[in-house]
């Protein structure tokens, strides 16, 4: 498989620009939509956080009734989630942390997160990843009951031809652009296959209720070209 710690490692100085770029800036909408579903109360993990867009826009209205912790493998991408902490007195926000770990094993203890969201990582922890059931399971040991897992992920259109524009879009055009701007085509190229290739949101929904969750809605969004999960365990 893919080494997508290096991957995400050479990507990472160009990484938000990129993501603007390649998805015309709906990236920031859409991570917006995530945010508006989490109710800041207890402790919020933003999974594999990468440079810390998602926590940023949760961090806004964090007061004294929570606690953001983003975490990441990527030394890089948390150092520039890190960096975002910063508040403009030039401290670092006290009611944020970031965590260098995997999230094969979460560095937390059983039942002791309120909720867990993601931006457009599911897809790095499951596609073609012998280990895509350990992650699921982790997710679930650190959730307290009833909290909430809320994600964000390239989707499937129903529509056979806004599916048939968007792959062409994903194999001929966005790897040329997201290689020439990062340098490092791989990682585009590995962004297309993932993205054709990712199973439909219904298929996913099956994978979370098996593992374990209890109830798992899915809403299409933008014609299907992502889908925010929202499930509870
Ligand atoms: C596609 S990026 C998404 C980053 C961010 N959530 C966003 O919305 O831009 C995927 C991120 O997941 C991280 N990642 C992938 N696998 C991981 C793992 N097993 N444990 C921790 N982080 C991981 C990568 O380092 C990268 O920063």
């Amino acid at each position: 498989m893919t080494n997508l710690r290096s991957m995400f490692r050479e990507i990472s100085n160009r990484y938000d620009l990129l993501n603007h770029i390649i998805t015309f800036g709906f990236d920031i909408v859409w991570r917006r939509l995530v945010a508006n579903r989490i109710i800041l109360r207890g402790v919020i993990l933003d999974l594999c956080c990468g440079a810390g867009e998602l926590i940023s826009l949760l961090s806004r209205d964090v007061d004294s009734k929570s606690f953001l912790v983003g975490l990441d493998f990527t030394e890089d991408m948390l150092k520039r989630a890190q960096r975002r902490r910063e508040t403009k007195e030039g401290k670092a926000h006290k009611r944020i942390d970031f965590v260098l770990a995997d999230a094969k094993r979460l560095p937390f203890k059983d039942s002791s997160i309120d909720c867990i969201c993601m931006s457009f990582s599911f897809r790095n922890l499951t596609f073609k990843n012998t280990e895509a059931s350990t992650y699921i399971e982790e997710i679930l040991r650190v959730l307290k009951a009833k909290g909430r897992f809320i994600f964000i992920e390239t989707g499937q259109p129903q529509s056979r031809f806004v599916r048939r524009i968007l792959h062409i879009y994903l194999e001929r055009i966005m790897p040329m652009i997201g290689g020439a701007i990062s340098g490092c085509k791989g990682a585009y190229r590995y962004l297309s296959t993932s993205v054709i290739n990712f199973p439909q949101a219904n298929k996913i929904g099956n994978l979370l209720k098996e593992a374990g969750f209890l109830k798992v809605s899915i809403k299409p969004v933008t014609l299907g070209v992502v889908t925010l999960f929202e499930c509870s365990k």
